[in-house]
């Protein structure tokens, strides 16, 4: 939980989730960095989602470029 857990600010949530939005061609929201996103990608989710986000089996974190979504793919559900 790292908006919980306080381990990223909301900002960097919201960049992020439109980083993961733009990784299977969806549109990001106006004025929002998607590349400073790309950045809190890199520290925070690459071990377990690997790079350009293709996921990781053994870690069963899910490809998040497949356009395939769990719990929605809107802002908001990403940021959830
Ligand atoms: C410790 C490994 C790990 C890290 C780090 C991690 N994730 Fe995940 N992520 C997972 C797993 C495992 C799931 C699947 C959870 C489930 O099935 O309920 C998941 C699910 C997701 C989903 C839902 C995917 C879908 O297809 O709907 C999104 C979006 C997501 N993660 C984004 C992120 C973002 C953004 C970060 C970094 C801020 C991140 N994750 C960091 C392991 C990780």
């Amino acid at each position: 939980a790292f908006g919980k857990g306080g381990v990223l600010k909301s900002d960097a949530i919201v960049t992020v989730a439109n980083c993961v939005r733009s990784l299977s061609g969806l549109s990001t929201r106006n004025g929002v960095d998607a590349a400073k996103g790309g950045k809190v990608y890199a520290e925070n989710c690459v071990a377990c989602h690997g790079d350009g986000g293709k996921g990781n089996q053994e870690m069963g974190a899910p490809n998040l470029t497949d356009k395939i979504w769990l719990n929605g793919a809107d802002e908001a559900a990403l940021m959830e």
